[in-house]
């Protein structure tokens, strides 16, 4: 069964405890955090102090997915704020195999993410350091935005590398997923399925998360 995950870029932010305390009731797994930082994308979202606040009021695993240049300077604090999971852009990094490292030294799963123009080979090295690969189906920086259906060929092949390899590394979708992208992405292997709008701008988040799944 795919987990869900919903992006609280798309929550009333004003109301943060109540917006993932409600997603939970819902039968979300994970709750997934996108931090921006005006450099790797045009846009600003949150950081520290948001992951290390909310994790005294919630006991839902925290996906942190950072869309910031560098990664490497603040993977040990987001995982100290409170992060389950961390995922970084495999382009922001000089090395991405010493900081999925560091990502498990300190505590955490670690995962890598491609951009929709990055050839999803580019992370076959890394596949047995990672406990997740995120595949962007939207160019990161803003939620709401259409699916890009030629992402789901990436979900196919990465699917057969992993079971090829017999590795362990779960697959997850980030991007314009809803109800009928869902089931496209589903049906190609993924194993997460990020989702701000398509959940949180619904008014009965449990019907869109069981939707989804
Ligand atoms: C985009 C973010 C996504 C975003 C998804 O850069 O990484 O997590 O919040 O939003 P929707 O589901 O609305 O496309
Ligand atoms: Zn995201």
């Amino acid at each position: 069964m795919v987990k869900i995950a919903p992006s609280i870029l798309a929550c009333d932010l004003a109301n943060l405890e109540k917006e993932v305390s409600d997603i939970e009731k819902a039968g979300a797994e994970l709750v997934h955090i996108d931090v921006m930082d005006g450099m790797f994308v045009t846009n600003i979202s949150f950081g520290l102090p948001v992951v290390e606040s909310l994790r005294k009021k919630s006991n839902l695993a925290f996906d942190v997915h950072l869309m910031i240049e560098a990664p490497e300077r603040y993977a040990a604090r987001f995982i100290d704020a409170g992060a389950d999971i961390l995922t970084f852009h495999i382009e922001a990094c000089e090395d991405a195999e010493a900081l999925l490292d560091t990502i498990h030294e300190c505590g955490a799963m670690a995962a890598v993410s491609v951009k929709p123009k990055t050839p999803i080979e580019n992370v076959y090295s890394l596949l047995e350091k990672c406990d997740m690969v995120l595949i962007m189906t939207v160019e990161p920086g803003y939620g709401g935005q259409s699916f890009m259906p030629e992402m789901v060929e990436k979900i196919g092949k990465l699917k057969a590398e992993i079971e090829n390899r017999g590795l362990n590394v779960m697959i997850q979708v980030d991007g314009g997923i809803n109800a009928e992208t869902a089931k496209i992405c589903r049906e190609a292997g993924a194993d997460i399925l990020v989702a701000g709008s398509s959940v949180f701008k619904s008014e009965d988040r449990k019907a869109a998360i069981d939707i989804l799944r």
